[in-house]
């Protein structure tokens, strides 16, 4: 069992009924905390952009994008994670909000990470650091799943009862425009398609990732080269 299958189900009830999420994903208050949340989150990675390239005098972040999973998405992951058909299971998917935020230099990814990781109305649930440690197929993103508030009152949203429901999950990627590269190509050619000969693209597509790591090093000592020039 993996860390995120707390509810997985037996055989016969992985089924799941779409009209769950439809009901859930289509609720308008729930769906009104959703994108407060999105908000929330991205006004925060704006406002720590800004501040640490007034420190830097250079920019930093050089894009955020988000997006709320479709529901055709979260069908498909619930059924391959095995969770159970009921809005628990959608709930224990960690992405159904995504935030993904390209920096220009990976210590700017870290930095901009730790600077997140310390807002205080901001919970940290997870950390996945496949910068460090790269996935099998090359793929390089710092992933962190936090909880934003969504406010207070009846009109917070509808999962969970009292304060829980005031919070909202989110999963930021944090990476370089190299590791964007990468990755939104990948996403486009290989990430979860089966074909014939995929597997000989995905080593070849790996190589790519070892020499897009090796340029965001290279541009990194650039920029230190610069900076010690003091220009
Ligand atoms: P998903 O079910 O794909 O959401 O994965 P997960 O919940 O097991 O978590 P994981 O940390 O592996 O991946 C989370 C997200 O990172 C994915 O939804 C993708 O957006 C991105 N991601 C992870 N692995 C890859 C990859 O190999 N290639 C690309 N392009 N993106 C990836
Ligand atoms: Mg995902």
């Amino acid at each position: 069992m993996n860390e995120e299958s707390g509810t997985q189900c037996p055989e016969e009830e992985k089924n799941v009924d779409k009209n769950v999420i439809e009901d859930l994903m289509g609720d308008y208050i729930y769906k009104k905390s959703l994108r407060k949340a999105i908000e929330f989150t991205e006004e925060r990675l704006g406002e720590i952009g800004m501040c640490l390239a007034a420190e830097k005098k250079r920019k930093v972040i050089n894009q955020v994008t988000s997006r709320i999973k479709s529901t055709d998405s979260i069908y498909k992951k619930m059924r391959r994670k095995s969770y159970s058909a009921d809005r628990a299971g959608i709930l224990k998917c960690n992405d159904l909000l995504g935030v993904r935020t390209v920096c220009l230099f990976m210590d700017d990814v870290y930095e901009v990470a730790e600077c997140l990781k310390k807002q205080k109305d901001i919970r940290v649930l997870k950390e996945k650091d496949y910068i460090k440690k790269p996935k099998s197929n090359g793929y390089m993103s710092l992933h962190l799943i936090i909880e934003v508030p969504v406010g207070t009152g009846k009109n917070a949203g509808k999962d969970g009862d009292g304060k829980e429901s005031q919070w909202r999950k989110v999963e930021v990627q944090l990476r370089t425009v190299a590791m964007d590269f990468w990755s939104v190509l990948d996403h486009q050619l290989v990430y979860k398609k089966e074909f014939p000969g995929a597997e000989s693209i995905g080593e070849e597509l790996k190589d790519y990732a070892v020499t897009i790591a090796e340029l965001d090093k290279n541009m990194l000592g650039l920029r230190e080269k610069i900076e010690h020039l003091n220009v």
